[in-house]
């Protein structure tokens, strides 16, 4: 049931506020603002890598994930396309432990590298939204994602609850890896705590000038997503929703790779949407703005008022988001670019829901 909703998409992308906090709240203890102790097979101080697999949305969820371990637990973490990851032939250790993304659980080549982990005598996590599928079934702990059902193919809800999971987790394996003090773990918790208040007054703030923006964007053939740190991946999970929805080229990258290729492409005809908030690496962001400005680009920057602020370079538009705490950042920000894609499809009339060639859950190898 789409309830007052033009799509399901739509319907999902609001839900956001409420399953990102029923998610959080099978996570962490609000209350006592530290993060719940998990029944897990592993230890997070037994194991000295984490192997993460998965594909599309799920994978660039991992993506992000990736950047938390490292940075909060220093628990270095191996990503792979799980299309990649069964083939590749890589050294496994069974004392480490493999982690796998699915909102379906039925994904084939995410099952595939779970069966090959196993064989490695590895330690196997899902993190998956339907609790029945066999994803979750192989594995040795399901961590949930509590999105409730997401039925647009586009994922919106399911990413931004994997994205809490990781988040939690990450915190977690800080915590008991000794990586952080009990008073950071409460200040990582408190930031958690206030997703569902950010991604609501996101919507609230910038929804009706994207859909403005969007009818501008569905004139365009191509399109460029940049951003750095945990908004790299957020720039390709841009991409790859506007191209999956409207069928409009899109791509994401890391924003310093700018000239080590993509800059040919910049002229007036090319958007380029950058995901930056005023964080410790801002400055180098605005140099690459000020690079595709200079080519005739033109930039739709999403920031916060800081930025917006900070910016020196003329904008198609500015996109300014409340002021975040930086854990939870890549989960509010992906709000703003699942609504350009959402909105830019709308425009454009396609079938938002079914986008042609693609299923739900894409069971073939
Ligand atoms: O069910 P899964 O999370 O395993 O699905 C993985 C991908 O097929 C999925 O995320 C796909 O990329 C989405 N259509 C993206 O919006």
């Amino acid at each position: 049931d789409k309830g007052n909703h033009r799509h399901f998409m739509e319907k999902e992308i609001h839900e956001q506020p409420e399953v990102i906090s029923h998610t959080l709240a099978h996570y962490l203890d609000f209350a006592n603002g530290t993060t719940r102790k998990l029944d897990l097979p592993f230890d997070f101080n037994g194991i000295e890598r984490l192997a993460i697999s998965a594909c599309g949305t799920a994978y660039l969820a991992g993506l992000v994930g990736k950047y938390w371990f490292e940075r909060y637990a220093r628990l270095p973490v191996d990503i792979d396309i799980a299309s990649e990851f069964r083939y590749r032939e890589m050294p496994l250790s069974a004392r480490d432990a493999a982690l796998f993304i699915s909102q379906s659980g039925e994904t084939a080549d995410t099952l595939a590298s779970l069966r090959y982990c196993r064989k490695a005598g590895m330690t196997i996590g899902a993190v998956v939204n339907v609790r029945e599928s066999t994803i979750a079934r192989e594995s040795d702990v399901v961590l949930p994602t509590l999105a409730g059902p997401e039925i647009g193919v586009a994922s919106t809800k399911a990413f931004t609850c994997q994205l809490s999971v990781l988040a939690s987790l990450a915190v977690r394996a800080a915590a008991e890896r000794g990586k952080i003090s009990a008073e950071e773990e409460k200040a990582l918790v408190r930031g958690l705590s206030e997703t569902p208040r950010y991604t609501n007054q996101a919507l609230q703030k910038v929804e009706r000038q994207i859909e403005k923006l969007a009818r501008e964007l569905s004139h365009y053939k191509h399109v460029l997503y940049l951003g750095r740190d945990t908004n790299f991946p957020l720039a390709m999970e841009g991409a790859l929703k506007l191209k999956e929805i409207s069928y409009i080229h899109a791509e994401g990258y890391a924003a310093g790779e700018l000239k080590h290729g993509p800059i040919a492409l910049i002229d007036e005809k090319m958007p380029v949407v950058v995901i930056a908030p005023h964080d410790r690496i801002f400055e180098k962001t605005v140099s690459n703005m000020q690079e595709v400005a200079a080519r005739g680009g033109r930039i739709i920057l999403i920031t916060d008022e800081k930025g917006a602020a900070n910016a020196t370079v003329e904008t198609m538009d500015t996109i300014v988001m409340p002021d975040v705490p930086e854990i939870i950042s890549p989960i509010v920000y992906a709000l703003p670019i699942q609504l350009l894609a959402y909105y830019t499809a709308v425009f454009m009339g396609t079938d938002v829901d079914q986008p042609r060639n693609l299923a739900k859950s894409v069971t073939v190898e």
